[in-house]
């Protein structure tokens, strides 16, 4: 039988050159790593190796490796805080893995106990505890992967892969507080079409972002607002989901982010808690919260007719980033903001209640669990 991942099995190698700590104010998003990486190897003979923490290092491969020729990569986005009695806590791990075991799914990558990654990873943290960055805002950003690594050019299941977790500290992602955003409506590319996997967190989903991200910021724009089809609905913003609230055309206060039922949505963690929060707290003041297909056109009507109230995209990086402005078929379209303020009041409440969450202010769910 195929050994299962089992955290049981780990083995710690601790670096004997601890790097010096970055000062806060010089984290750069994605720049720095910590001391150690945690790596556990699966062939289709054995099944999962024992996870080992080691050093962190290069890894060797070889040039045949599938990975590199057929995108059979997939990952997560994660992050450890750290709380006001110094305790380090995970924010919706279990989400993580299981969004992790569905995107290996779907490129054929084994798949493994997400309780058991989820406890090696905490293990992982603990070993490069001093790398959780203390203070609002700051925390340990966590980069689960899993690879294909048979070599090989021919196309098929992978006979090994390998699954390995590195770690980056990371400061707020807007040091002096939100700012909104501008976006270019994308309409001769699209991110993700039902059936596919833009649903999956593949590697292959990021890439193909770039170019339309570097138009966007050429005509002077922050990012880029994703769409489908020729009803142009509004799917997602840059590599975040999208969220908007408006007073819809029945004269009820809405929230409504696109649906993750046809497979062009990542199912964020964020998007989650956004809706979760929405849900119990947005509803009894009569919003109504919805998962449903909205267009360009709505949002452009909502806007004339004075009934847009705010747009803002949610991830795990940034958790809500308020939209300002969107550039749709030869105009721009105005997307309100508080007086004097870089955030909507619907994204600068859910920024606070999940925050609070993160670092242990409010207990909620056992979101955040040390
Ligand atoms: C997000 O957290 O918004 C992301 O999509 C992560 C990004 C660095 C790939």
């Amino acid at each position: 039988a195929l050994q299962p991942l089992s955290a049981a099995k780990l083995t710690i190698e601790k670096t004997a050159d601890p790097k010096p700590l970055k000062e806060p104010h010089e984290l750069v998003f994605g720049h720095t790593f910590t001391d150690h990486m945690l790596a556990i190897e699966w062939n289709s003979e054995t099944g999962w190796d024992a996870p080992k923490i080691t050093p962190y290092q290069n890894l060797s491969l070889d040039p045949a490796t599938c990975v590199f020729h057929y995108g059979f990569e997939c990952f997560e986005g994660m992050k450890a805080y750290k709380d006001a009695n110094g305790d380090t806590r995970i924010f919706r791990g279990d989400r993580n893995m299981s969004r992790f075991n569905n995107s290996a799914t779907r490129i054929a990558l084994p798949t493994f106990d997400g309780e058991e990654l989820l406890k090696a990873i905490a293990e992982f943290v603990k070993v490069d505890d001093r790398w959780v960055p203390r203070g609002q805002g700051y925390s340990l950003y966590l980069r689960p992967t899993l690879i294909g690594t048979q070599k090989t050019l021919g196309i098929g299941p992978t006979s090994s892969a390998l699954l390995y977790v590195i770690a980056s500290p990371v400061g707020p992602y807007y040091p002096t507080g939100f700012k909104a955003v501008s976006l270019w409506a994308t309409t001769d590319k699209v991110r993700a079409w039902p059936g596919g996997f833009g649903n999956a967190k593949l590697g292959a989903n990021y890439a193909p972002c770039v170019a339309p991200q570097v138009a966007a910021a050429q005509k002077g724009y922050h990012q880029n607002l994703w769409l489908f089809g020729e009803e142009n609905y509004v799917t997602e913003v840059g590599t975040m989901n999208c969220f908007t609230a408006w007073v819809n055309e029945d004269g009820v206060k809405e929230l409504i982010t696109a649906p993750t039922t046809d497979g062009t949505i990542l199912e964020g963690v964020t998007r989650d808690s956004v809706l979760d929060l929405a849900r119990e707290r947005l509803v009894p003041q009569g919003w109504a919260v919805s998962e449903k297909k909205y267009t360009m056109d709505q949002i452009k009507k909502a806007a004339d007719e004075g009934r847009l109230l705010e747009m803002f995209g949610t991830g795990t990086a940034a958790t809500c980033a308020p939209i300002k402005r969107v550039h749709y078929k030869g105009e721009d379209i105005s997307v309100p903001l508080q007086p004097g303020k870089e955030a909507g009041p619907v994204a600068e409440q859910m920024q606070k209640w999940i925050m609070d969450i993160q670092y242990g202010v409010e207990e909620h769910k056992g979101w955040a669990r040390h």
